[in-house]
């Protein structure tokens, strides 16, 4: 399975903050099924630098390599929405169209649209990192609706659909998925005791409510797509 979200690399953000930290997580990626992970550490403002994530990836690459973890990375961000569309792009996955998009845990913001309108008129595709834990739209999924018409996609966290963050963000989950407001399941990892990844259980989630092949689509076709910058299907 292809991880689109995790915060893998060590000393960046508030993920692992020191090398075994990361290789624990890494580890434990690869024993839920996890064959190659998105590095999507977080990109506030001022914004950690496209060099320092390429020179995180190479260390722990050599270091994967030294231990034989089967764990190929790949470079991305977690784009918080107040960063300009032009630093955004920097912060694409694998260099692509597609880039992860954070808004607020606490509220859904009015510029929402507006930040979406810009980021697909500059030809750039916004996946939508974990709304059903954020509190707007927990109350109100169904805000999401025209930021997807709009050509944003949705990324849930596996760790909601196994129930880890609480009933509402799992019923929330469900709902989106159901629906059609998710396009991807994915860690959001940040270590391997504390928020560590649930794709066996969120894989399993996602099969009973959709079938087992649009749960794969979910963790390995989509991301796949992602990952090699191939057009999205909308339709
Ligand atoms: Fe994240």
């Amino acid at each position: 399975m292809i991880d689109l979200h995790c915060h893998i690399l060590f000393g960046v953000d508030d993920g692992p903050q020191r090398l075994e930290d990361s290789l624990a997580l890494a580890r434990a990626l690869v024993a839920d099924r996890v064959t190659r992970v998105v590095a999507t550490p977080h990109i506030l403002e001022p914004p950690l630098s496209v060099a320092a994530i390429a020179e995180g990836i190479t260390r722990l690459e050599e270091e994967f390599a030294a231990r034989n973890i089967a764990l190929r990375l790949i470079p991305g961000g977690e784009n918080h929405y107040t960063i300009p569309v032009e630093e955004m792009r920097t912060h694409s996955i694998n260099g692509g169209r597609y880039l992860l998009l954070e808004f607020p845990h606490s509220n859904f913001p009015t510029s929402a649209r507006d930040i979406v309108f810009q980021l697909r008129t500059a030809g750039l595709i916004p996946i939508i990192a974990h709304p059903e834990r954020n509190a707007d739209l927990l109350r109100d999924p169904d805000l999401l609706q025209p930021l997807i018409e709009q050509g944003a996609l949705g990324q849930l966290t596996a760790a909601s659909l196994a129930g880890d963050f609480g009933s509402p963000a799992r019923q929330c989950a469900r709902y989106m998925l159901k629906k059609g407001l998710a396009h991807f399941v994915a860690t959001d990892a940040h270590g391997a005791d504390w928020r560590p990844p649930r794709m066996q259980p969120g894989l399993k989630e996602a099969a009973k409510l959709l079938g087992k092949e649009a749960a794969r689509k979910l963790m390995i076709e989509n991301p796949e797509l992602v990952i090699e910058n191939r057009d999205w299907p909308y339709v």
